[in-house]
């Protein structure tokens, strides 16, 4: 029997979940969007019920405990929510055989050195937000029909981040420290979206590295957001070790996407472009 493709999203009430649920639905794919007032994914009686009246094909997983500095002192809540909370989910989708995306991060490597890291690379977790991250990972790995795609820097219109952070100190600062030694790539939810639509579409289950092209500093980072919006503010960079933060943070976020090249995926936009559209976008 034929059947329609039905994809639950959670987090919709976050950045990346509702940019799936738009994407979704350009592409008349019937989109379930969900957040902790429809389910909260720590209760598995009510996950698996949810799901199990749903009936959906695909769950793509984007609700997560995301504070990465509060974590350090409430490690159990971020637990609990992402590897707790994320096992739930795996056993309701594997009851009813549906394909399962779980988003991770670049927070599971640890790296430091200037090379692009591959999926299969040593793990070596930094803080507790990155441990729940890679400890979920190992779970979601045993599903024959899952894929983990792990993104950085992540900004979208719905939620926080740090773009908006700079934007709004624009209004009131002069200059701004931002860290210039920690190298990455920001990634819009807009773009990551359509890529995670492409997946779960296809049976090319694996682990993935998914952020926008071109790497970048916090640093680089933050002046390219006041050259766009036309902001002068000035940015100083600094060092990790002048910056003081209650979880560590890896220096070396390079994530290799050469596994998308592989498997027939389109690599994202630059991040650059990314930025550019997104502050036009913040400006409507
Ligand atoms: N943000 C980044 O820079 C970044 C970087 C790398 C990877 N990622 C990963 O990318 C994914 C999407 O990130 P994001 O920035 O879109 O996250 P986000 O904006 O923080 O959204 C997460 C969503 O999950 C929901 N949620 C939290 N606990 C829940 C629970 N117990 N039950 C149901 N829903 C719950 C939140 O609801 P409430 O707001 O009501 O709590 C929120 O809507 C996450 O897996 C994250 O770990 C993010």
């Amino acid at each position: 029997m034929f059947m329609e493709n039905k994809i639950l999203v959670t987090g919709v009430n976050g950045q990346l979940g509702h940019d799936v649920v738009l994407e979704l639905q350009k592409r008349n794919i019937e989109a379930v969007g969900v957040d902790v007032t429809d389910f909260d994914i720590t209760d598995r009686n009510a996950t698996e019920e949810f799901i199990k009246k749903e009936a959906v094909t695909g769950i793509i997983h984007c609700a997560a405990y995301t504070a990465v500095d509060k974590a350090e002192e409430e490690a159990e809540l971020c637990r609990k929510i992402n590897v707790d909370g994320t096992k739930n989910l795996l056993d309701a989708a594997k009851k009813i055989s549906a394909k399962f995306i779980f988003i991770s991060t670049d927070y599971v490597f640890g790296a430091d050195g200037e090379n692009f890291l591959e999926p299969d690379d040593t793990k070596n977790p930094l803080n507790e937000y990155g441990r729940t991250k890679c400890e979920a990972e190992k779970i979601v790995a045993e599903y024959e029909k899952s894929f983990i795609v792990r993104t950085s820097w992540v900004f979208g219109i719905n939620g926080n981040n740090f773009v908006k952070t700079m934007l709004r100190l624009s209004e009131t600062k002069e200059e701004l420290n931002v860290v210039c030694d920690q190298t990455g790539s920001p990634t819009y939810t807009v773009d990551l979206a359509v890529l995670l639509s492409d997946m779960i579409a296809s049976e090319k289950y694996g682990v993935y590295h998914a952020t926008n092209e071109n790497i970048c500093s916090w640093a680089e980072f933050a002046e390219k957001i006041m050259q766009l919006a036309g902001a002068k503010t000035v940015i100083n960079h600094i060092p990790t070790s002048e910056y003081k933060t209650a979880a560590r943070r890896p220096l070396n976020s390079r994530l290799s996407k050469v596994c998308l090249d592989k498997n027939g995926f389109s690599r994202l936009p630059t991040w650059e472009n990314a930025l550019g559209r997104y502050i036009v976008e913040l400006k409507k």
